[in-house]
């Protein structure tokens, strides 16, 4: 009699402890959640889609602690001519996230791609290339001193053999160009965190190798490199994802002394074609999240966009990847309750 007593109490107390668990994560959005993971969780965000889109509005000043810049400061849209600096609608948004107690990350001060039309015929040499690439990056850095103090510095600076991308600054000033960028962005803001920022470079591979050791080398050498991005863009048909390779390189990136930020989380679906896409994708996102949790010296979970009708993934590649934590409605899918799981147990 006495033991049956104790199970009811048991059970009780158990179905009491889910309810309480499920309310709580039903009540509480991401940001809130991360927040007791000292944690900062973030987005991807577009200047239009902020604008005028008042469901993903909502979403970006809710559920996120973190905006990652998704367009509007590549050099394109912020030096369309040389020397004429366009800061306008990161202004704002940087206004807009200042009212909602939003961190901002700077994305990106050099990169190989997303070039105004000008570069090709000014940058012609490596005087001209330095000259114009610390020109571009320090008016960025100082304009937003203050605002935003954390930046990608350089952007996807490695082929996936381990040799360097052929970029036009690779191409005018050599591989020195990666030490310059950190050393003149420093300059202009002491107390900026500044990262190198890659895709396929959350497990070791050639490219991840080749980067973590030349990273590495210049930071021996003084050269201020903060943290390292991984972007985490991830296709769920991809069977080389492994949770265990993925913690095993955040620990070598922690032991190697860099900060490290999940920057640009994705996961896409359309060419998974086994009827089990959310579960897979629910999983991918949670996996990534708990190794980031699992290791103190990563501080950021940002994923590139907010609902799939956002995703460049459905703009350039295809309507079925549905790569994101929300749907078009803004409705939240499985992948959202799972990233809310991590966060909560
Ligand atoms: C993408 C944007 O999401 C698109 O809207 C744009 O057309 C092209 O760039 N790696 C990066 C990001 O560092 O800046 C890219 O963003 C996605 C890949």
């Amino acid at each position: 009699m006495k033991k049956r007593k104790w199970i009811w109490i048991g059970g009780a107390i158990l179905i009491i402890g889910i309810a309480i668990g499920g309310y709580l994560m039903e009540k509480q959005t991401l940001r809130k959640l991360a927040e007791n993971d000292d944690l900062l969780i973030g987005s991807s965000i577009r200047y239009d889609a902020l604008l005028e889109d008042d469901t993903y509005q909502r979403l970006a000043t809710t559920e996120f602690s973190s905006w990652t810049i998704e367009n509007e400061m590549k050099m394109d849209a912020m030096q369309p001519e040389q020397g004429a600096f366009n800061f306008v609608k990161v202004d704002e948004m940087v206004q807009m996230a200042e009212e909602h107690d939003i961190k901002l990350r700077g994305h990106v001060l050099v990169w190989g791609e997303a070039l105004p039309e000008w570069v090709s015929q000014q940058v012609v040499d490596r005087a001209s290339a330095e000259q114009v690439l610390k020109t571009h990056i320090q008016e960025l850095v100082k304009h937003y001193k203050g605002s935003i103090d954390t930046f990608d510095v350089v952007n996807e600076a490695w082929n996936d053999d381990g040799t360097l991308r052929d970029t036009i600054w690779l191409r005018t000033i050599g591989p020195d160009y990666i030490p310059l960028a950190f050393q003149w962005a420093r300059e202009a803001n002491p107390d900026a965190k500044l990262y190198y920022n890659d895709y396929g470079n959350e497990m070791s591979n050639a490219k991840s190798e080749a980067m973590l050791e030349a990273l590495s080398n210049w930071k021996k050498d003084g050269i201020p490199i903060d943290g390292i991005g991984m972007q985490t863009h991830v296709d769920a048909a991809d069977y080389r994802f492994s949770k265990n390779r993925i913690q095993k390189w955040f620990t070598r990136i922690e032991d190697a002394g860099f900060d490290i930020a999940v920057t640009e989380m994705d996961v896409k679906l359309q060419n998974l074609n086994n009827g089990d896409a959310k579960n897979v994708q629910a999983e991918r996102f949670g996996d990534v999240m708990e190794v980031c949790l699992d290791t103190p010296a990563c501080g950021e979970f940002t994923v590139w966009g907010i609902s799939d009708n956002h995703s460049w993934v459905t703009e350039q590649e295809s309507p079925n990847g549905k790569p994101l934590l929300f749907d078009e409605n803004g409705q939240p899918k499985k992948a959202y309750n799972t990233l809310k799981r991590k966060l909560l147990f």
